[in-house]
């Protein structure tokens, strides 16, 4: 009887953790959970156009665009959206989705010409008072990001990111703006994804400012960054928030990393790609210990003295540094996509440039099992995003977590049954990670409001709610079904599997 108690118990809960922890309930209609809200995002070099309007000065994305080459399809971001022009419309469509808040960045060079606070452009500042103005009145909360890839060609003429003194003038920086806007905006995130811009920027010659410097330029973006996000943070900290009262903090790009199998080389592999994702960025700022998680800074030593070189090539954060970023944000913002699997076993030394970030990961990355739609260019696996929460949830001691971005890329088209899939499924590992694991989530992104410039992938890869007509003057935007899908999950705040709008023509 005992046995058979025990038995019944054990089985009862391998079904309780199977239903809770593994299996997601796609099948349920789901109440969204009460103040959990929701937006969609933009980034100025993406929508913006105007690139040269008023005393506005080049970004790095402007020079970057006009090598042969390296975009894709070879366009730019010169004119993109035209949301320099035509603003009030994205607040329309902002509107018509029922968000809560707009999440958007500010071109640096648009604001100081000079790269220097020497001089603030009116018109430059203008511009994004009234869009925040535009949007208040809407009730759609205003969330700026500070940084957003497009440096001011000036300063990248200067070093850029690979020069300290970034700290300086992006805290000056950061002064302008929130003496601008902090009377209206509460919700001010640093900088988007320090790894894209630091590593592909300074790593590899994929992004602006196209400086090869594999494991050397690219880390020494990375301190600098973490250098400057903190000073922007201390400054609002100290400054601005005793009469401001609003948040300050960073996004990372969240992306998992995992083993491709059970092996404990895999495992190891998949551990160390996570500390290279994402704790390179996060565990100075969000650890109790501060700096550079212990096993990459052990690995890029031991790589930087087999390859001959008298020190490592990641610059040392001295204990005061450590200090002084550690706990530098009020939340962490998450932005995530996909997720990649390690092989440790695949990987053959010699594979990859040395030196080099990738060389110092050490492993093979792919998607394992999992297929990208034939007109996708996201992969979609929803079980990752969840994995990716927690992982942050159990590593920083469940911080506030804010999602400032998610979405599905693909080529195009108005009817886009697998971009509503993808966030249904997303959503539904968003809610389990809340609701059975605990996770301490308020803000959920859709990214993004609209079509844009795509980066090195130029128009060609779409992540939008809207479609914008490229050809037309003034980029006419037509809702996809998944605007109308976002639009109900807002309004009714169930996700409901069965809900698949038809697509009806809506135009802005
Ligand atoms: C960036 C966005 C980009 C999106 C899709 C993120 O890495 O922050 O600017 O458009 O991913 O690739």
């Amino acid at each position: 009887m005992g046995c058979l108690f025990k038995f019944l118990t054990a089985v009862f809960a391998v079904l309780c953790v199977t239903a809770g922890k593994e299996l997601s309930s796609r099948a349920a209609v789901r109440k969204l959970p009460e103040g959990l809200l929701f937006g969609a995002a933009t980034a100025s070099y993406q929508i913006e156009g105007g690139w040269n309007a008023s005393d506005k000065s080049p970004s790095i994305w402007d020079t970057f665009c006009e090598i042969p080459g390296k975009i894709k399809d070879g366009t730019s971001g010169r004119d993109a959206c035209k949301s320099y022009e035509y603003y009030q419309r994205d607040v329309e469509m902002l509107k018509f989705l029922g968000v809560d808040f707009y999440r958007f960045s500010v071109s640096w060079p648009r604001v100081l010409p000079s790269g220097f606070a020497d001089k603030v452009s009116q018109d430059g500042i203008e511009y994004y008072s009234r869009l925040v103005d535009e949007l208040l009145a809407n009730g759609i909360e205003p969330s700026v990001t500070l940084y957003h890839w497009d440096l001011p060609q000036s300063l990248q003429d200067l070093g850029g990111w690979a020069n300290p003194l970034i700290a300086d003038w992006f805290e000056d920086y950061a002064r302008v703006l929130y003496d601008a806007l902090g009377d209206r905006v509460k919700l001010w995130i640093t900088l988007n994804e320090p790894k894209q811009f630091a590593i592909y920027g300074y790593g590899k010659d994929v992004f602006a400012p196209d400086i090869n410097s594999p494991g050397v330029g690219d880390y020494m973006a990375v301190k600098n960054l973490l250098m400057a996000h903190a000073r922007a943070w201390h400054l609002y900290d100290k400054e601005y928030r005793p009469k401001q009262n609003g948040n300050c903090g960073i996004t990372i790009a969240s992306d998992f990393a995992e083993g491709i199998s059970d092996s404990p080389a895999d495992v190891e592999a998949g551990n160390l790609a996570l500390d290279f994702e994402i704790g390179f960025y996060s565990h100075p700022i969000f650890s109790t210990t501060g700096g550079f998680p212990e096993k990459l800074v052990k690995r890029v030593a031991e790589r930087s003295a087999a390859q001959g070189f008298p020190r490592s090539r990641l610059p040392e954060l001295t204990k005061d540094e450590i200090d002084f970023i550690r706990g530098t944000s009020d939340f962490y913002g998450f932005n995530h996509y996909s997720t990649r699997f390690y092989s440790a076993e695949d990987y053959k030394s010699g594979m990859f440039e040395e030196p080099s970030y990738d060389d110092d990961v050490g492993a093979v990355s792919g998607r394992g099992e999992y297929t990208t739609a034939p007109n996708g260019y996201t992969t979609k696996i929803p079980a990752g995003i969840r994995k990716a929460l927690n992982w942050i949830k159990d590593s920083y001691n469940s911080p506030e977590i804010m999602i400032f971005e998610n979405g599905y890329g693909d080529y195009g088209g108005v009817n886009d049954p697998d971009r509503i899939d993808y966030y249904k499924a997303y959503l539904d590992a968003i809610l389990d990670a809340i609701e059975v694991d605990g996770c301490n989530i308020s803000r959920y992104t859709a990214w993004s409001l609209m079509d844009n410039f795509e980066w090195a992938q130029g128009l060609s890869v779409k992540f939008g709610l809207f479609e914008v007509d490229y050809e037309a003057e003034k980029r006419t935007r037509t809702a996809k079904t998944s605007a109308l899908w976002y639009r109900n999950l807002i309004a009714s705040r169930t996700l409901d599997p069965a809900d698949n709008p038809k697509y009806e023509k809506i135009e802005f």
